[in-house]
């Protein structure tokens, strides 16, 4: 019998699947993730490792997996992976792509109108008793309808929040690494470089993945060129943007605000400058966070695993092993 690894309780049928393929499973229960070594000693034993984002993956681990065929990331980013080397040891990764996008934009839009318009600063000031009376001047913010959002990356998400800013009657515009006309066309958006976009939108969304071709890729000179009034949103990944330089625009007043999903590190430390501005918003990595989609995320991982256990090709591969492990 095959051993399957869980690292975390997951939502769904997916430990459903993965015992009705035949395969024992191992839920780590803990409520934090397993530490480095129990990763290294559970995964000692197991054929299959079904991982999130917070489980580092990297050579060393790899190398004390001897019996690993597959490591399924329960997310679309697999910046937690090393896949190279996962595909020299012949060990397949695979991630969820297709099933998180919509869920994703719906936050990365939640963000972007919370921190316009003030939500959880009138939240919190409601609770702390601060609501005496309608006021014509108090929680006042920037109309999202009929602004210019830019969209840093095209893929799945980058293409749903574009969708959803329609119905907002914004001017969308998107930056992308690779052109892509014919998508633009489709969507109504206009393609631009970085730098148009960060000089002409109110609010900057960003949907790349993170890795050295993007990391800060939101530096001093990106937040210059910003609109002193304009909100940053990121649902993308932490190192995406250079945190410091961020801290260093709202100090200035660089820029208007931002609302963050993911930060470096996660979870940010309490003592992080970032919490001390009012036009911050920070969530804790939720991008993906409905009932329905997380359950789809750990039923489409499982898939993955019952596929490369059965001694075929994963449907989502993120690598690709020349000389994949067998039984
Ligand atoms: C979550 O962050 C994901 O990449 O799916």
């Amino acid at each position: 019998m095959s051993y399957v690894f869980v690292t975390r309780r997951v939502p769904g049928r997916a430990v459903e699947l993965l015992r009705e393929a035949g395969h024992g499973v191992d839920v780590w229960d803990g409520e934090m993730p397993p530490g480095s070594d129990i990763l290294r000693e559970r995964l000692l034993e197991a054929d299959a490792a079904l991982t999130l984002v917070t489980d580092p993956v990297g050579p060393d681990l790899l190398a004390a997996a001897p019996r690993l065929r597959v490591v399924a990331n329960m997310a679309v980013g697999y910046d937690n992976i090393d896949a190279d080397a996962a595909a020299a040891a012949g060990v397949w990764a695979t991630n969820t792509p297709g099933v998180l996008h919509e869920t994703t934009a719906d936050l990365a839009f939640a963000l972007l109108l919370a921190a316009a318009r003030n939500v959880v600063l009138g939240d919190r000031d409601t609770r702390d008793g601060g609501w005496r009376t309608w006021s014509p001047t108090a929680f006042l913010g920037h109309d999202p309808f009929g602004a210019t959002l830019g969209i840093v990356g095209l893929g799945e998400i980058g293409r749903a929040v574009a969708r959803r800013a329609r119905g907002f009657g914004m001017t969308v515009l998107a930056a992308t690494r690779t052109p892509r006309p014919g998508v633009e066309r489709e969507l109504g958006v206009e393609g631009v470089s970085l730098t148009e976009l960060l000089e002409r939108s109110d609010f900057v969304t960003l949907h790349v993945p993170y890795g050295p071709e993007t990391e800060h890729l939101m530096g001093p000179a990106e937040f210059a060129a910003m609109k002193e009034t304009a909100i940053l949103v990121n649902t993308a990944r932490g190192g995406v943007v250079d945190q410091d330089a961020l801290v260093e625009a709202l100090r200035t007043g660089a820029i208007g605000g931002a609302a963050l999903d993911v930060t470096v590190p996660e979870p940010l430390p309490l003592d992080h400058p970032l919490y001390e501005f009012p036009n911050v918003v920070i969530t804790p990595h939720i991008g993906s966070g409905s009932h329905a989609t997380r359950a789809r995320m750990a039923e489409m991982a499982a898939e993955n695993i019952i596929a490369v256990l059965a001694g075929e090709e994963p449907p989502n591969p993120v690598n690709r092993p020349p000389n994949p492990r067998s039984a």
